[in-house]
């Protein structure tokens, strides 16, 4: 089979730049046509930064980095340095990319590829806020059809929320961009907190990335290093949730993954539950099911596959 084609949308952090380094270690199931930046863990121009950092850290400069959105469409921004750090990709040691940053608009890029694209040809792979994917939807309606099927880290039932009590942060960050999204009729399938406060890194697995010993591996394991502290600190958990791999790990392996075909809708009007993925988990309403919620993950194989593919760098 050839291999899917794929764009990423990113605010990398470091989880999503583990997730961008797995979908380049994988190009016989991945081919990834461009990365579009998006504001949220940090501002723009430093995600724009880390995604390039990230594809040179892999080797791949030939990857077309864009920057999209500076704003959620409808609120101020809500950033997360507190987890991330100032940079957004604190941890280890990585040169200023020397490869440019693409002049078009992450937008715009979006809607050019997949208008020339077939009808559902292209996999969209959101790992932040859904700002640009949404943003695209509204301006051009007829890329819709394009899409494949949308993978993205988002959201959460049992665990709630972890930005506020009841919204996970990407969702919560532009809950008005989410909801357009969800409303879409796009295939979804949805990684929420979920499943990846199950992908924990332990010290054993982490000291698999280190034992690879590659600057890929090495990097990987300073990254988490650095953000383990605050989910210890906050959840009281032996390891920091690789949120944002799960997603290109489901495009590998998704028989990793267990979850429901359910319907989904997005809190955008209270400010006490704003940004909530409402998940009818239970099938206790008729609202139509329109993504798929995935609730748990083989989280020694997801360790295993990133292993062995970050080895590949
Ligand atoms: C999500 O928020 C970000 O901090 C992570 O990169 C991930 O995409 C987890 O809630
Ligand atoms: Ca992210």
């Amino acid at each position: 089979m050839s291999p899917r084609k794929i764009i990423i949308d990113t605010d990398p952090g470091q989880d999503d730049a583990v997730a961008i380094l797995l979908a380049l270690a994988s190009p016989d199931e991945i081919e990834v046509l461009g990365i579009t930046a998006v504001a949220g863990n940090v501002p723009l121009p430093l995600t724009a930064k880390n995604a390039r950092i990230v594809c040179e850290l892999a080797g791949r400069t030939d990857i077309p980095v864009f920057a999209g959105c500076d704003a959620p469409l409808a609120r101020k921004l809500v950033t997360a340095e507190h987890v991330h750090g100032k940079t957004g990709l604190d941890g280890p040691n990585l040169p200023d990319p020397t490869m440019p940053l693409q002049e078009m608009h992450g937008v715009d890029y979006i809607i050019d590829t997949l208008r020339s694209a077939p009808a559902n040809s292209v996999t969209l792979c959101p790992l932040g806020p859904l700002t640009n994917i949404a943003k695209a939807f509204n301006d051009a309606p007829d890329i819709i059809e394009k899409v494949q099927e949308i993978v993205l880290m988002g959201g959460a039932y049992f665990e709630v929320g972890n930005i506020t009590p009841t919204a996970e942060f990407n969702i919560y960050v532009d809950p008005e961009a989410a909801d357009i999204v969800f409303k879409s009729g796009v295939p979804i399938t949805v990684m929420p907190l979920d499943v990846t406060h199950k992908a924990l890194v332990t010290q054993p697995r982490n000291d698999a990335f280190r034992a690879i010993g590659n600057t890929a591996g090495i990097a990987v394991a300073q990254m988490t290093d650095f953000f383990e502290r605050f989910d210890k600190e906050k959840y009281g958990s032996n390891g920091a949730p690789l949120h944002d791999p799960c997603v290109t790990a489901y495009l590998i392996r998704p028989d990793l993954f267990t979850g429901r075909h359910i319907n989904v809708e997005i809190e955008t009007g209270s400010d006490l539950t704003l940004g909530m993925t409402v998940a009818d988990w239970w099938g206790v309403t008729d609202r139509p099911a329109n993504a798929t919620f995935m609730g748990d993950i083989d989280a020694d194989g997801f360790f295993a596959l990133l292993t062995e593919r970050l080895a590949r760098l």
